[in-house]
């Protein structure tokens, strides 16, 4: 028994020895340890050894066990200390390495445009309110005074839901959102994208962006619209900008104006620029039409109020001097990159 047991000592010690890995040494300890190991065997045939001897063997079987153990803990540091130390070496770190740039993203043109216009009206005390893109007839086009079959629909033919929704033309339909809201008085801008079932060429694309403004309160004149939008051409285009309104028509508002600036490139001489001339057209604009304040529940005998919309990719247009609307779309890094 004593022989039997030296040798399985033996044989452990020299199989840990061997090992040429952590994983092995798993197997190892099963073998010799584990339920069905052959150390575990000998103490199962205890009843064969004479009840005198059993204390010694009982003590030998557990001083092998002791050292086996102890050795399989030995190599399982070593193991892990020669795997740290080859870890270390390979993930080496030098500090002064340069680092890799990050590239930054960049802000779109018609972002940029957008932040500075909502920064005038915020300026003004103006609320910035979102409409939705998808929307209904009604507020698209009934509630502005185009009835069914009014031409103004012919121009601002766009995508169809169905009968009664639609992709918006304008961003005018914002305004009967806030009013029908019904708190007054009302001061806002809604910038958002519009559609239009236009082909795509240098100033057109089915898919573009307005945005839209609105003042209802007591005493709102024609005065108030041509100061508001005076200041904010002169803060947008520089002091010097000169405003000038041109008698227009739009169903939703009477009466109703297009304004056009100085050409900000020739002062208003005349140039490439302006075509010639000196005028360049930017925004539509009105006093908002008594029918359309009633629809959505205004008293247009106590409120009056003005409106207006501008095209935004005009604006950046005009202020980045691009001649070509398709490319603020293309997302061409080497074009957006410039402003
Ligand atoms: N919605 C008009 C368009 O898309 C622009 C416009 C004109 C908006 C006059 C207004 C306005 O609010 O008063 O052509």
């Amino acid at each position: 028994m004593k022989e039997k047991l030296s040798q399985i000592l033996d044989n452990a010690l020299s199989q840990i020895e061997k090992s040429g890995e952590l994983e092995k040494l798993n197997d190892i300890r099963v073998a010799f340890l584990g339920k069905k190991g052959e150390l575990t065997s000998v103490l199962k045939s205890m009843k064969d050894v004479a009840p005198e001897d059993r204390p010694k063997v009982g003590q030998m079987v557990n001083e092998a066990r002791a050292k086996i153990e102890s050795r399989l803990e030995e190599k399982k540091a070593a193991f892990e200390k020669a795997l740290r130390a080859e870890k270390m070496k390979a993930e080496v770190i030098d500090v002064t390495l340069p680092g890799r740039r990050l590239r930054a993203g960049h802000r779109h043109p018609n972002t940029i445009a957008l932040e500075e216009v909502e920064k005038i009206f915020i300026g003004m005390g103006y609320e910035v309110v979102e409409g939705p893109e998808v929307e209904y007839d009604y507020y698209n086009f009934e509630a502005l005074n185009i009835p069914e079959n009014h031409p103004a629909k012919d121009e601002q033919d766009t995508f169809y839901i169905n009968d009664k929704i639609l992709l918006r033309t304008q961003t005018s339909s914002v305004q009967v959102h806030v009013m029908e809201k019904g708190k007054l008085p009302i001061r806002m801008i809604s910038p958002g994208r519009v559609f239009r079932s236009d082909d795509v060429d240098a100033t057109h694309s089915p898919s573009f962006h307005q945005i839209e403004g609105m003042v209802i309160d007591k005493n709102i004149t024609f005065a108030d619209l041509k100061g508001t939008l005076e200041q904010f051409a002169k803060q947008l285009f520089g002091e010097d900008t000169r405003v000038k309104f041109r008698p227009h028509h739009f169903p939703f508002t009477e009466p109703s104006a297009e304004m056009d600036v100085t050409c900000f490139k020739c002062g208003g001489k005349g140039c490439r620029f302006c075509k010639g001339e000196g005028w360049i057209e930017i925004l539509g604009c009105g006093m908002v039409h008594p029918h359309v304040l009633e629809m959505s529940g205004i008293d247009p005998e106590e409120y009056t109020g003005f409106a207006f919309g501008v095209g935004l990719e005009r604006i950046a247009l005009l202020k980045y001097e691009i001649d070509d609307m398709r490319l603020l779309y293309e997302n061409d890094t080497r074009f957006l990159e410039q402003f």
